[in-house]
């Protein structure tokens, strides 16, 4: 490449980056003709880069593949036919739409083409010019629409899980002697379950399902929720029902329907003396066993209106204490061996909560400190 094409080349490149508006399109041939007419065709509506063969192709796919709509390509070429070039692009960025220019009909190579690149079009050479631009322009319309799917997507998941966040973070606020708790109680839970092996499916629904266990307590008097003191056997029984009415408010949620199981049985006991189900061992949902530690663990590490909080030591010794009565005991050695890394969430959730969250590696939550710091 000569020293004026490298200069028109790197020009190319720096405007394509600098402008976002256009697509980009990416033409390959070896004969600098066919390439400049390529150009010349294309160059006033869309950002242009040029490559002479499959191999130097290839290279501004890996760089700039992200920024590349449309791949406009001869099929003969040296080093890399154009079928070749395209079958590593489909593997590297499937995105980009693909168009072949061929110099005769070959049906082996056409059918062939379309089957393993995933071709959108072929042009016969000599071609057009007007039936090059409809092509790349239906192919840039195909890109578009694909691509807003993607957006679309993406939104809607955000818009889910900030929503999630956003009932959550009102919960924890309704009562400030239990602010932060049901973050706090998010993490501990997925500590346990990453320390469990489970897979990222699974994490993503119990990090749902720790955010939303209280859920129910929306619909508890603010009387009982924030009562200063011992609540009255009456006002225990209201609050008991918060796990069945969690369930009621969670299931009508079709994504959710696994986790209304779980934020149901967040209340049973290993040994069936829980509620609401009076569940015992492993009836009681994987999840709901987990989130059972999470939350006594948080609750004994919080001071509460009728007391102070309690040591972390002092909490781990009670889950040793009560592993195989209230808790799965294998959850709970688990839990007790995962002890410094359980009190370093505690102490700072907010990094905590960026590290474990697979919800927050999709999108940058923001997350308020009055709702993630500990009462003391
Ligand atoms: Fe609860």
């Amino acid at each position: 490449m000569s020293s004026c094409e490298l200069r028109e080349s790197l020009d190319v490149v720096l405007n394509f980056l600098n402008n976002d508006e256009k697509h980009t399109v990416l033409v390959v041939d070896d004969e600098e003709n066919n390439l400049q007419l390529l150009k010349r065709t294309l160059r006033g509506q869309y950002n242009i880069l040029t490559a002479h063969n499959g191999s130097e192709a290839l290279d501004i796919v890996k760089q700039y593949g992200d920024k590349i709509s449309l791949i406009v390509s001869d099929q003969k070429m040296p080093v890399m036919e154009g079928t070749e070039f395209f079958k590593h692009v489909r593997e590297t960025n499937p995105q980009i739409i693909k168009i072949l220019l061929t110099g005769h009909v070959d049906t082996d190579i056409i059918v062939s083409s379309i089957n393993d690149c995933d071709l959108f079009q072929y042009i016969l050479k000599p071609f057009e010019p007007e039936e090059l631009k409809i092509a790349v322009e239906s192919g840039i319309t195909k890109y578009s629409m694909s691509y807003n799917n993607k957006i679309f997507y993406k939104e809607l998941r955000e818009l889910f899980y900030k929503t999630i966040r956003a009932i959550s973070n009102a919960l924890d606020t309704k009562d400030s002697y239990t602010n932060g708790h049901s973050l706090r109680v998010t993490l501990y839970s997925m500590i346990l379950a990453k320390q469990l092996g489970l897979d990222e499916d699974y994490m993503e629904d119990i990090e749902i399902a720790g955010l939303l266990h209280d859920i129910g307590k929306i619909a508890m008097p603010k009387s009982i929720l924030c009562k200063n003191g011992k609540l009255t056997d009456e006002e225990f029984a209201i609050m008991k029902s918060h796990p069945v009415r969690g369930e009621k408010i969670v299931i009508n949620i079709k994504k959710l329907q696994m986790i209304s199981e779980w934020v149901k049985s967040h209340h049973e006991r290993w040994d069936g003396k829980g509620y609401p189900d009076a569940l015992k061992g492993e009836n009681i949902p994987l999840a709901g066993r987990i989130i059972a530690l999470a939350d006594t663990y948080d609750a004994m590490t919080s001071t509460r209106p009728y007391r102070t909080a309690l040591s972390h030591e002092t909490a781990i010794s009670e889950i040793k204490r009560c592993a195989g009565t209230q808790f799965d005991p294998r959850l709970a050695d688990i839990f007790v061996s995962l002890s410094d890394e359980i009190d370093d969430a505690r102490k700072n959730p907010e990094e905590a909560y960026k590290k474990y969250s697979f919800l927050a590696k999709n999108i940058n939550f923001k997350i308020s400190k009055e709702t993630t710091t500990q009462q003391s």
